[in-house]
């Protein structure tokens, strides 16, 4: 077997381990981030259930963590006192980004992690079979519920020889993006091989773990060996360490063959990670703001590296240089050693621990400016600045793109870039909030400031559903689209019906009047719908707004399963020409679906009212998706079946 097989089989609760099939797996820890979580736990209180029934469950506040009101600060004193009552530990802001803080203090390898975050594949740098999904999968996870999903394919990417001076892991997945592109991982896991494997450390492999969600991979995972064990050791967590790799004969469904020897600088351009060039090809533009930091490239490491290139340099003065280090820890460390005195020398303007820019949360860059960064995503709009065009590359094509101020060549530079693991990392885990014991729950008093409002529920499907196409999309369209997350919105993550104001504006002003008006309706989508982060609000807003069924070309994973979860039906174009056909406005109708999908139909027929056609589109659904669609969504039919 493979690795991934073996931690799947070991954790499989249902189903045939056959790729395709759907199976349901036992998870061993779960993550939340503030910005899903707020709803994660909203939607575990109402489940009812007292104490989570996971090994480890962690909740981490890294995303929304500017106070320009008090909407940020109450979802995380929501946080941290549903957490204490519930089992599960609260790491406060200031303590890092959740996947570096999860690699350095928690992350087991062999074990299964759900997240409700799309990055949560970072825990396969350490040999975890980590999975980001929607917040409520999380919240019935943390119930002791098992995770559905469909049994992926596994590609082996071999890596061989070793990287060159001045190319770094950030540049391996900007390779794997280059060739797969953003759908070249839908329905499978990302297995690294081969004998490159061994010359990377736990962080650098965390890197492209991380960056596999580009890939739109369900995880990406790394063998466990004894590189692994350094790490561990060196975390004070020796004890957690377990050799891991696949069998010498394992099985393959793809391989990818990556020569490390001859990989050079890339960097994916505006506004897609998978539109990657060499930096030599797209030459020395010039660049007024440099990002280094985000859970991809913000590990102690990384961090290092950077302050060796920025030590006794000047910024470039048409520049904004600023550092996020990825946890206290590394920022500890940093201060310690005298490399954030190198930084700041130099001009850096340093963060605090936490997703900052990469996220919108502070430092937009200005109108039409480029900036370059060191984080995993560059969509259209998410830097806060519609005009700006993002371009991703390493930390050292960024360090020293900052001192040049036009897009520069690391392998120019001629300095030791070679910074071993340290034998100790700095642990103080004091800003990690323990649960009260059991038994205590009852001292606990959960706060909900008036930012925490009731969220939408779904309700039982009707025999008949008719809206109008209230928006009609092209391919590709993102989950940041759909529910924009910038540093005005992000506030609002458990205030759904302020956020439906915003549901869709940046392809359509005029959407949330207009299906406020028609009280609700459909909506129409080329190829890709849904992609990007995992944000269950891109199916929670639309939901509130009354949107009942999203016809596609096709869906991004996550997306699609977090539209099922709340009830909305996910269409796909049996034949992809009938979408060209629908207009927006048209009325579309789906008659007898109740009784259709109650008899396990999966091609069901969409009638378009105002042309008088009829389309067929797809919806396979195992047994649970289909009790959900027909309750109306997961929490509806949780609560009818315990
Ligand atoms: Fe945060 Fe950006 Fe990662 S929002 S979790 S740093 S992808």
């Amino acid at each position: 077997m493979n690795l991934t097989q073996k931690i799947l089989n070991a954790h499989l609760v249902s189903g045939k381990p056959v790729a395709g099939e759907e199976v349901s797996i036992r998870i061993d820890q779960t993550l939340t981030q503030d910005s899903t979580g707020t709803m994660a736990y909203l939607q575990f209180e109402a489940m009812g259930i007292g104490r989570v029934r996971t090994m480890k469950s962690v909740a981490y506040i890294d995303h929304n963590t500017l106070q320009t009101g008090f909407e940020n600060a109450d979802d995380h004193q929501y946080i941290q006192s549903v957490t204490k009552k519930h089992g599960i530990f609260c790491s406060k802001p200031g303590n890092g980004i959740c996947h570096q803080v999860h690699l350095e203090r928690f992350g087991v390898p062999g074990l299964t992690l759900l997240g409700s975050d799309s990055h949560t594949p970072t825990g396969g740098g350490i040999g975890m079979l980590a999975i980001g999904a929607g917040g409520l999968d999380v919240a019935v996870a943390m119930g002791g519920g098992a995770y559905y999903l469909t049994y992926p394919k596994v590609v082996g990417i071999r890596l061989s020889g070793k990287l060159p001076y001045g190319v770094a892991a950030k540049d391996i997945i900007l390779e794997v993006l280059r060739r797969l592109t953003v759908k070249g991982g839908v329905g499978k896991v990302m297995e690294y091989i081969g004998e490159g494997v061994k010359t990377l450390t736990v962080p650098e492999r965390a890197t492209i773990a991380n960056m596999g969600a580009e890939l739109g991979a369900t995880t990406s995972v790394f063998p466990s060996d004894e590189v692994t064990r350094a790490f561990l050791k060196a975390q004070g967590r020796e004890a957690d360490f377990r050799e891991l790799a696949a069998d010498a004969d394992a099985e393959y469904d793809e391989i990818v063959d990556i020569n490390l020897d001859t990989l050079e600088p890339l960097v994916a351009q505006p506004h897609m990670p998978d539109n990657v060039d060499t930096v030599k090809n797209v030459g020395p533009i010039k660049v007024d703001q440099v990002f280094i930091g985000s859970c991809t490239n913000s590990s102690y490491q990384d961090m290092m590296r950077v302050a060796r290139i920025l030590k006794g340099k000047t910024v470039h003065p048409d520049v904004s240089l600023v550092i996020g280090p990825g946890s206290k820890q590394v920022l500890t460390m940093l201060a310690r050693n005298g490399a954030l005195a190198e930084m700041l020398g130099a001009g850096a303007r340093i963060l605090e621990s936490a997703c900052g820019p990469c996220i919108g949360m502070g430092q937009s860059p200005k109108t039409n400016a480029i900036s370059v960064r060191t984080n995993n995503r560059n969509f259209y709009a998410r830097s806060g600045t519609a005009s700006a065009g993002i371009y991703l590359t390493s930390c050292e094509t960024a360090a020293i793109t900052a001192l040049t101020g036009v897009l520069s060549d690391p392998r120019t530079l001629d300095l030791d870039l070679t910074v071993e693991q340290p034998k100790e990392f700095e642990v103080n885990d004091n800003l990690v909030i323990p649960p009260v014991a059991e038994g205590q729950e009852d001292t606990v008093d959960v706060v909900r400031g008036p930012n925490i409002k009731p969220f939408p529920l779904g309700h039982d499907l009707e025999n008949a559903v008719t809206g109008k196409v209230l928006l009609k999309m092209e391919d590709n369209i993102t989950t940041d689209h759909i529910m924009p997350s910038n540093a005005k919105l992000l506030p609002f993550r458990s205030n759904i019906p302020h956020l439906a104001d915003f549901c869709l504006t940046p392809v359509d002003e005029t959407f949330p009047a207009r299906a406020k008006e028609e009280k609700g309706g459909i909506l129409v989508a080329g190829a890709n719908y849904g992609q990007g982060s995992s944000r269950e609000h891109a199916a929670l807003v639309p939901l509130y707004l009354g949107i009942r069924a999203v016809a596609a070309k096709s869906f991004a994973r996550i997306h699609q399963a977090n539209l099922i979860n709340n009830g909305i039906l996910p269409l796909t174009f049996a034949d992809e020409k009938d979408y060209d056909r629908i207009d927006q406005g048209d009325t579309l109708t789906l008659p007898g679906i109740r009784e259709k999908i109650e008899a396990g139909e999966e091609i069901l027929e969409l009638k378009n009212e105002t042309k008088n056609e009829t389309y067929a589109v797809k919806m396979p659904l195992t047994e649970r998706q289909r009790g959900m669609i027909l309750s109306g969504g997961l929490i509806n039919y949780i609560r009818s079946h315990s």
